[in-house]
């Protein structure tokens, strides 16, 4: 194949350069650009999209734009998403499998002239902080500018991370001409390449002359990724999740796989840093499926007096042994792309704060004076609005102005908790780690597991409800084993394996205590127990309290509970607060007879120490 442009490679590094050629002859754009990162390049975009209808500029918010997507076009489409792994079995019972010699010759068409029309952007990025030793390299071709712009805020994106590939490139090559002199002696390590290769299209091609949409994209949708060689193919997405590529692509599924095959952790879970009034800082993680809680927990403003909560990351860490033997994690993003609807002053004020400005709103709808609003940003809704969808709007319109997934993206150092240590290239050491769904049933407010064991067990059966159901009723439960389910590139019952191997490669005492929380927990009316948000500071004070020893708890058949928890100034009636903190042995013995089934999925890759934990605690409730 050829290409009638010409193919710019402004790069030392050979391998980076022969790619983008062939990735450009075989997409066929009109101009191909490498993203510098730089304030210009912005401006330039940003203007571009403006332009072609993508974007809005709103008046009323410095620097930050509107964008609506395609109707269709509005989140993560699970069920076309693949782990494309050698074998069927790596990919595990949780994933969709295409073999990726077939993926490949399916891309092969389907990529063929895809970008004919529109501009190739070749953007190179890093995850975690520049120069970090967790962080790590990748580079994202993309037709889209939205995808460019947005991949300025949320990760690392231009001149210093090429920069930073190149120079992997060039110490590789000396490694390797050095082995060679030693005929083999020193193996070398590149066998993944120097950073993580993406291609991303809308896959919307324009026949000469023909006019753009806003938010092109197509009805075909793949969301590929090939863990041995670790690639990722995206084509017929604008979405975030689905077009970021750094995002839940490499930082999840990808990471996950190198993760596990170099002893470390890649996963769903916020970073904060928790300050008691006298005392030492500790640094918590903690994995809520999506919608489920992360970016309010991470940006808490904690009810209890002289207690600082600040922000390292809100939805992905990656966590290493440090030298020290403890785990320490990174935030690998550089922003936050939130959910907005129920975002509001009362509920997360960090939130709103971090958006005053250098921020992109998709799917909210737009006010009359050049602002932005969602259901829950303010108690009332202006009275006139254009909807997500670009229609007049008012209160008594039949749907939501703003998309239930609309989102922002926005740049987390104008997060005003942020901690200052937030781009700390060695990380954070991790204390505590917690697990959590929507549990309207059954789950206590806070549980400490026995040990890490019991803790991987409880990580393995994270579940949501479908339905909110009445207390004393266990409903339908969706399992999101770790909240991992939708964003693991591998094998579950293998990653569990990989969770209960972690626990073996330290010293017990260094590993961080596993605590499961439930904010959803519903009385008999359907009414939430326990107010949630910044009261949730009285559950990690007594976290904190026991990682310092200064605090009670209770054993239970499920794990220790707290002997008392600090209520003081809340009005919660004494009764709520003890079925908050109370377990009902029928009700679990109910709920362990949903575990098996669950476990059966994996198979022979479900470790066995996690159906002895099963076995036990079915003991333990007699
Ligand atoms: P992703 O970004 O998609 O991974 O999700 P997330 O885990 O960051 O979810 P997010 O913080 O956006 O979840 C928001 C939803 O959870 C909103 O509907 C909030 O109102 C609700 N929520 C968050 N914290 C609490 C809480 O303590 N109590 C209650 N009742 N609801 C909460
Ligand atoms: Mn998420
Ligand atoms: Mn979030």
């Amino acid at each position: 194949m050829s290409i009638s442009v010409e193919v710019p490679t402004p790069t030392s590094h050979s391998d980076l350069a022969a790619w983008v050629t062939r990735i450009a002859e075989l997409t066929q754009p009109d101009r191909i650009e490498w993203c510098d990162g730089s304030e210009a390049e912005w401006t330039r975009l940003t203007n571009l999209l403006v332009e072609q209808g993508t974007f809005t500029r709103l008046a009323k918010r410095p620097n930050s734009f509107y964008a609506a997507s395609d109707p269709s076009d509005v989140a993560r489409v699970e069920d076309r998403t693949f782990i494309c792994s050698e074998r069927e079995e790596d990919a595990g019972p949780t994933n969709n499998w295409i073999a990726p010699d077939e993926m490949r010759r399916t891309f092969a068409t389907l990529f063929k002239g895809c970008m004919r029309g529109r501009t190739m952007y070749v953007v190179p990025f890093c995850m975690g902080p520049l120069g970090g030793n967790i962080s790590q390299l990748g580079v994202e071709i993309t037709d889209s500018p939205y995808v460019v712009v947005s991949m300025r805020i949320m990760t690392r994106m231009g001149e210093d991370a090429l920069r930073l590939i190149e120079e992997r490139g060039a110490a590789r090559k000396a490694r390797e001409s050095e082995a060679r002199a030693n005929e083999g002696r020193g193996k070398h390590d590149h066998e993944h390449g120097d950073f993580v290769k993406a291609v991303h299209s809308v896959g919307a091609p324009l026949a000469p002359g023909q006019a753009d949409v806003p938010w092109p994209c197509s009805q075909t949708k793949y969301i590929s990724h090939f863990p041995e060689t670790r690639e990722i193919w995206s084509y017929g997405s604008g979405y975030g999740g689905n077009a970021l590529l750094g995002k839940k692509c490499y930082a999840l599924r990808i990471a996950s796989v190198m993760a596990r095959d170099e002893g470390w952790l890649a996963e769903h879970m916020l970073i904060l840093k928790l300050t008691p009034p006298q005392g030492e800082a500790r640094y918590v993680a903690a994995a809520f499926p999506s919608a489920c809680g992360k970016t309010n927990l991470a940006m808490l403003q904690p009810t209890i007096p002289g207690w600082k909560v600040e922000t390292i990351g809100d939805d992905i860490a990656w966590m290493r042994f440090g030298p020290d033997g403890r785990l320490y994690a990174i935030n690998p993003e550089a922003g936050f792309f939130g959910v907005a609807p129920g975002t509001g002053r009362s509920t997360n004020a960090n939130a709103i704060e971090t958006l005053w400005g250098n921020s992109i709103f998709t799917n909210v709808a737009l006010t009359d004076d050049g602002d932005v609003w969602w259901e829950g940003l303010t108690d009332e809704p202006p009275a006139h609005l254009i909807d997500w969808k670009g229609r007049d709007w008012t209160p008594d319109s039949p749907e939501p102005a703003a998309h239930p997934n609309a989102r922002f993206t926005t740049p987390a150092e104008q997060c005003p908790t942020i901690a200052p240590e937030w781009q700390d290239p060695a990380g954070v050491p991790i204390s505590a780690i917690l697990f959590g769904g929507r549990r309207a049933t059954a789950v206590p407010l806070v549980t400490e597991s026995f040990g890490w064991q019991h803790g991987v067990f409880l990580g393995a059966n994270v579940a949501s409800e479908k339905t909110a159901a009445a207390e004393g009723k266990v409903g339908e439960l969706r399992r999101d084993p770790f909240a991992m389910l939708p964003f693991c590139g591998y094998n579950m019952g293998d990653y569990f394996a990989h969770w209960l191997e972690i626990g073996r490669m330290t010293d017990p005492e260094k590993l961080p205590r596993i605590y499961y929380v439930n904010w959803f927990r519903k009385d008999a009316n359907g009414r939430f127990l326990w107010p949630g948000f910044g009261e949730n500071s009285r559950v990690l004070k007594w976290i904190v309290d026991r990682l310092n020893g200064v605090a009670d708890a209770v054993p239970t058949p499920i794990g220790n509970l707290p002997a008392s928890l600090d209520t003081e100034g809340l009005d919660i009636a004494p009764e709520d607060m003890e079925l908050l903190l109370s377990v009902d042995p029928e009700v679990w013995r109910e709920e362990a007879a949903l575990i098996p089934p669950h476990f059966e999925t994996f198979g022979d890759h479900m470790p066995k120490e996690l159906w002895d934990e099963y076995r036990a605690l079915v003991q333990r409730l007699g």
